[in-house]
């Protein structure tokens, strides 16, 4: 196991106006995060997932305990700039961070508020329009992309920051199928290159074959193991929510029609394969 980049302990957060008599959005969470995991976040609505995202690079601080990244707490106000730049942070509705009127500057300015010399903002912007395949639009104003394009220009800007750790808040809910492949397929891209990654997401096909897999509910940690383990619990899933992946899905509805399938099937290349035989 690699050393842990993140750290929480016994973290509780209660939004400030909430009423006094709601559970608390985040209820007493230990949790280790080792630097270059790949973890999927998941939960019902409201379980906590975005709290605990904001949680994660100082957005919020724990009305209890402790969130560390690289072994920082959060709850000092002198270490959030450089853990903001450890966490970068993608969120569901690209437009709220899209801020330049171009592509390309867009890319540069969270490079330019770090100060980065200009030639190596223009190397870097290069890099992550070639990366991302905005090259043909790298001028064009942002108002005009589809969601797939705004969003693949938000993930640049921030990967352009190189930061250590990337949370991602539901990034393809609002991008159709094609985009949402794509842009799943860089953040694996980025992973692969290595950046710890925590991926929320309501999509169980985004995250079916994910190294680990985090579910909240409640504002707990739920389940924490491998995806094939919390897909095949009845009792995690309805507690939880949550559903299935499409393929376990049809796995199961063939199993109990008699035939015999193998465990473990997640994805539909699982599934084609079982039947087909490899
Ligand atoms: N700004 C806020 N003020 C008060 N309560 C909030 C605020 N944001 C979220 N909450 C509450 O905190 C709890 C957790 O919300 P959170 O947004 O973290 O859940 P989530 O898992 O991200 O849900 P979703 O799947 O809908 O995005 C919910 O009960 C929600 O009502
Ligand atoms: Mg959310």
């Amino acid at each position: 196991m690699n050393t842990n980049i993140i750290s929480l302990k016994d973290v509780t957060y209660r939004y400030p106006h909430a009423p006094g008599e709601l559970p608390p959005a985040i209820d007493g969470i230990d949790l280790e995060i080792g630097e270059g995991e790949f973890v999927g976040l998941v939960g019902g609505n409201g379980s906590g997932k975005s709290t605990l995202a904001r949680l994660l690079n100082g957005l919020l601080v724990p009305s209890r305990g402790e969130v560390r990244v690289e072994g920082l707490t959060t709850g000092e106000h002198a270490n959030l700039n450089g853990i903001r730049e450890t966490v970068g942070m993608v969120f569901q509705n690209p437009e709220s961070q899209i801020v330049a009127t171009s592509v390309e500057d867009d890319i540069a300015f969270g490079m330019e508020n770090l100060g980065l010399p200009a030639p190596e903002i223009e190397r870097r912007i290069d890099e992550m329009t070639r990366r991302f395949g905005l090259e043909k639009i790298r001028r064009s104003e942002p108002h005009w992309l589809s969601g797939g394009q705004k969003q693949r220009t938000v993930l640049a800007g921030v990967a352009a920051l190189r930061p250590k750790v990337l949370v991602l808040d539901e990034p393809t809910s609002m991008l159709d199928a094609r985009s949402q492949r794509q842009f799943r397929k860089l953040v694996d891209e980025l992973w692969r290159s290595g950046t710890t990654i925590i991926y929320i997401t309501q999509l169980m096909d985004e995250i079916a074959e994910a190294p680990r897999l985090i579910a909240l509910e409640s504002g707990s940690v739920a389940f924490d193991g491998v995806p094939g383990d919390f897909f095949s619990g009845v009792e995690l899933l309805s507690k939880t929510g949550l559903e299935a992946p499409l393929a376990a899905r049809l796995a199961a509805g063939v199993r109990d029609h008699g035939y015999t399938l193998p465990d473990g099937i997640l994805t539909l290349t699982d599934l084609v394969e079982s039947v087909c035989g490899r």
